[in-house]
């Protein structure tokens, strides 16, 4: 598949994560095991448990290994997980493997009334902060847009090292099974009506952040790579839109996005790349509260 994205026109790709949580589970798995045989007796004290839990770590670099041995094109890897400490030593054995980046995926479900924002958003600065001290990579930061304050979280992320930012983490919502009365797993893929949420967010933080932004979620059609670049995004990514259609679908959005561009005379992507963030369109409160005000209005007088 990699290569038929490659062959497809893909400028880099993202491989699946390494979670945090295989990792913890596998040392978890292993430090069990190894306390189990030191309780042992008798003839069975020298015994040690055999390990066959393959270490997910191994896994990955081969996995990172291999599709950098076959592609030309940047092989970003992806760490995803939302605590400092021991895992994120693994972001230099993935820059070894031969990543160009890494991808951290900041998937972080804040539940607990308990937990406040500042010391969620502290912790993850500390885990960007880890990442960049364990690699010289550049770092991209995958985020989720459920923050009180998108732009000020972002910008302190850029502050612990980012190097750029991938608006926004699509968030999963468990369903409910009313026949067996269960909590189910819910994906759904995305559409260009997703489209809109990351959209705004780029257009509207082009200009105060220092760093790349890419556009994820709701990329599906050559009219969404268009918009997530007059928005000001340095790549737009897509995900579903493959899994939709197929791998091939990437030559369709490069085309259809090159003729747009031709069309409407552009001389290059550069020239046209931001020419409607916030900054640059005639009404940038459009962007903002201005337009919530006008929408509901004119909504209004259409029903
Ligand atoms: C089947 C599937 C697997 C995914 N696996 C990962 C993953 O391993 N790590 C990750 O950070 N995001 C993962 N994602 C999320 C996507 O990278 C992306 O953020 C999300 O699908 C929104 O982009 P889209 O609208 O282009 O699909 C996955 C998405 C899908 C549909």
């Amino acid at each position: 598949v990699l290569e038929r994205l490659e062959a497809a026109g893909a400028g880099a790709v993202v491989l699946p994560s390494l979670f945090e949580e295989d990792i913890l589970g596998v040392a978890f798995t292993h430090h069990e095991m190894l306390s189990r045989g030191s309780d042992a007796f008798g003839e069975a004290q020298s015994y040690l448990p055999e390990i066959d839990v393959p270490d997910p770590v191994d896994v990955y670099l081969d996995l990172v290994r291999d599709a950098t041995d076959r592609l030309s094109i940047p092989v970003i890897a992806s760490l995803n997980g939302t605590t400092g400490g021991g895992w994120v030593r693994y972001a230099a054995e993935i820059e070894q493997a031969g990543a160009a980046a890494i991808e951290l995926n900041v998937y972080l479900v804040a539940s607990d009334p308990g937990d406040d924002a500042r010391h969620i958003e502290e912790q993850l600065s500390t885990l960007v902060r880890e990442v960049r001290s364990a690699t010289s990579v550049p770092i991209a930061v995958k985020l989720s847009p459920f923050f009180t304050a998108v732009g000020d979280v972002a910008e302190r992320l850029v502050d612990a090292g980012a190097d750029g930012l991938v608006l926004f983490n699509r968030f999963y919502q468990p369903d409910f099974d009313l026949e067996s009365l269960s909590v189910v797993p819910s994906l759904d893929l995305s559409t260009s009506a997703d489209l809109r949420l990351p959209l705004r967010w780029i257009g509207m933080l082009r200009d105060r952040l220092g760093c790349s932004l890419a556009l994820s979620s709701g990329v599906d059609q050559p009219a969404d790579v268009v918009k997530g670049l007059l928005a000001g995004a340095d790549v737009v990514m897509t995900t579903s839109s493959l899994l939709r259609h197929g791998p091939d679908h990437l030559g369709t959005l490069r085309a259809g996005a090159a003729a747009w561009f031709d069309e409407h005379e552009y001389e290059s992507v550069g020239q046209a790349r931001g020419s409607m963030r916030r900054g640059a369109v005639r009404e940038p409160d459009a962007y903002e509260r201005a337009n919530y005000v006008a929408t509901l209005r004119s909504a209004a007088a259409r029903w």
